[in-house]
């Protein structure tokens, strides 16, 4: 990769939507805090830590993931969590990001509710109050837990319906189908809660149709493997469905064997919301930068691709129309000024041919 477009990436306005803040737990954070709050750790070192970071599947990450987070027990500690991954945010020009948490993952070992909520919460709002990014938390339901223990999780989230702006559903897929949490989704669509679910990571396609028809979920957490089912991705592209695509975690876990082989680019192509986003940045190798970068580099992406992506990114957040409109400005003048500034660097105008059509919905976005 030219170290140009490396740049141009960490410089492009960005939004990020599909983020578990459970998945930025750091390993050197992970023993700091075990020795704040006197947790053993099976690993003698980060290093060790680190070295298991090699997963087969999802649930083989799900373990670690699981296991990682028994050292979050405080208000503090989930401050300090958010705060670190929302200063890493910053520097990576993320303007804007929608964060899940998963409640049931620390209630179930016995921390407050009140601790994980006002802890993130605390961080939400240093950042609103300084440099950003703009925030928007969203609380997921484990779907390998029953649905009465989502629905009671609901209830318990209504002290918090003004911070807490939807409801996600993640965790294990296989064998938990969207069907299983109708009721939980549409108790808390009723209670004004908005929605998303993940599906298509390692289910079917047809989860990714449920997750839509039965949970009424406005994005598709992962959703990739909708490309098996040529009718439901003309669906998506017809409905405008927003795709929140973690390409770097989709290699970590084997959903696919390596880049070129994954359908981001063929989604793309066949006119799909799709937006790049990090999942679990600290298990999966790297951030919302180079999971751009990855896919940069498999398909041959151009700055106004690139562009495109980001100007998506926003369109299919939850922004008020007038901030999404005022982020969208501010990457079509970042991209002007990069066009402006090219003759000077003396780098080609277009790296490649722009893999975004120009007959797609991306369109109205384009240079
Ligand atoms: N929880 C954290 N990361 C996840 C992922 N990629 N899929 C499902 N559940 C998750
Ligand atoms: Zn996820």
């Amino acid at each position: 990769m030219s170290n140009a477009i490396a740049e141009f990436i960490d410089g492009l306005p960005k939004a990020e939507l599909h983020l578990h803040i459970e998945g930025t737990l750091e390993p050197e954070m992970v023993f700091t805090l075990a020795e704040r709050n006197r947790v053993n750790l099976p690993y003698s070192s980060v290093e060790a830590l680190r070295a298991a970071y090699d997963f087969e599947n999802l649930q083989d990450f799900l373990n670690l993931y699981y296991q990682a987070t028994r050292v979050l027990l405080t208000e503090r500690d989930f401050h300090d969590l958010a705060s670190a991954y929302l200063a890493r945010a910053r520097a990576q020009n993320i303007r804007h990001a929608e964060i899940f948490f998963d409640p049931q993952a620390h209630t179930r070992r016995g921390v407050p509710l009140a601790a994980i909520v006002e802890g993130i919460g605390a961080a939400l709002d240093e950042a609103s109050r300084s440099n950003g990014p703009t925030t928007r938390l969203i609380a997921c339901f484990l779907r390998d837990l029953d649905a009465a223990d989502a629905m009671r999780t609901l209830d318990s989230l209504l002290p918090w319906r003004a911070r807490i702006v939807g409801v996600g559903l993640d965790s294990a897929e296989a064998n938990n189908p969207p069907a299983k949490f109708a009721e939980t989704f549409s108790r808390a669509r009723r209670l004004g809660f908005r929605a998303v679910a993940h599906a298509g990571e390692e289910g079917p396609a047809a989860f990714v149709a449920d997750a839509l028809d039965k949970l009424g979920a406005e994005r598709i957490d992962h959703g990739v493997r909708a490309i098996e089912d040529p009718e439901l991705v003309a669906r998506l592209v017809r409905e405008q469905v927003p795709l929140t695509v973690c390409p770097l975690s989709n290699i970590r876990l084997r959903v696919y064997s390596d880049m070129p082989h994954h359908p981001v680019s063929r989604l793309i192509d066949a006119g799909v919301l799709v937006t790049i986003n990090s999942d679990d940045p600290a298990y999966f190798g790297g951030y919302v930068n180079a999971n751009y970068r990855a896919v940069q580099e498999a398909f041959d992406l151009t700055t106004s691709d690139l562009a495109a992506l980001a100007k998506a990114s926003f369109a299919a957040s939850w922004l008020e129309p007038a901030e999404k409109a005022t982020k969208i400005e501010e990457v079509q003048l970042y991209l002007q000024r990069l066009n402006k500034a090219r003759a000077a660097l003396d780098i080609p105008k277009h790296h490649g041919v722009n893999r975004i059509p120009i007959m797609t919905p991306f369109n109205v976005f384009h240079d």
